[in-house]
C-alpha cells in the first residue's frame, strides 16, 4: 500500500482537485493507494471543495462533492510515502513543518511551475488551468512512483 498526500493552502480548491484524480487513476490501473488531502492552513476546516473545483472535476467525471478540508497534521509527516504540495509556498511550509523531502506537484512536466492559487484568479478559466495542470503532472508523477515500487 502507498500512501500519498496532496497539500495545498485551504484544502478547498488544489488538492481536493489531486485527491479526486489521483483516486480516479488508482482506480482506473488497479493501483493499491491510500490517498487523502489536507490544507496547512485550518482556516476551511470541514468545508467542501469550493464550487468552482467540484464543477471543473465533475466536468471530468469526478466526484470531490463529499470531501471536507482538514489541516495538515504532525502525524501526517510519518504516516504519508509522498506528500505533494501544490507551490513553492506549500513546499516550504511542509518543510517547517518537519517533512523532509516534499514533492512539487509541478515537479512531473511542468518544470517545477506552481499549481497556481485559483484564489488569485478571478473566474471559471483558473480552475481549468489547475485541473489541466495537475491531470498532467498526476499522470507523470504515478508513473514515477510505479517505477520505483
Ligand atoms: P487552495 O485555495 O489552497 O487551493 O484550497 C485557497 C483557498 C483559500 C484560501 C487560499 C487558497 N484562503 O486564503 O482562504
Amino acid at each position: 500500500m502507498t500512501k500519498i498526500l496532496f497539500v495545498c493552502l485551504g484544502n478547498i480548491c488544489r488538492s481536493p482537485i489531486a485527491e479526486g484524480i489521483a483516486k480516479k487513476m488508482a482506480k482506473e490501473q488497479n493501483l493499491n493507494y491510500e490517498i487523502d488531502s489536507a490544507g496547512m492552513s485550518s482556516f476551511h476546516k470541514g468545508a467542501t471543495p469550493c464550487e468552482n473545483s467540484q464543477i471543473i472535476a465533475s466536468n471530468n467525471g469526478v466526484d470531490i462533492s463529499t470531501q471536507r478540508s482538514r489541516p495538515f497534521m504532525h502525524k501526517d509527516v510519518k504516516y504519508y510515502d509522498y506528500i505533494v504540495g501544490m507551490d513553492s509556498m506549500n513546499i516550504a511550509d511542509l518543510k517547517g513543518r518537519g517533512v523532509k523531502n516534499p514533492i512539487k506537484m509541478g515537479d512531473f512536466g511542468y518544470d517545477g511551475e506552481n499549481v497556481p492559487d485559483p484564489y488569485l484568479y478571478s473566474g471559471f478559466l483558473g480552475f481549468e488551468k489547475v485541473y489541466e495542470m495537475i491531470e498532467k503532472s498526476m499522470k507523470d508523477f504515478i508513473e514515477e512512483i510505479e517505477k520505483k515500487s
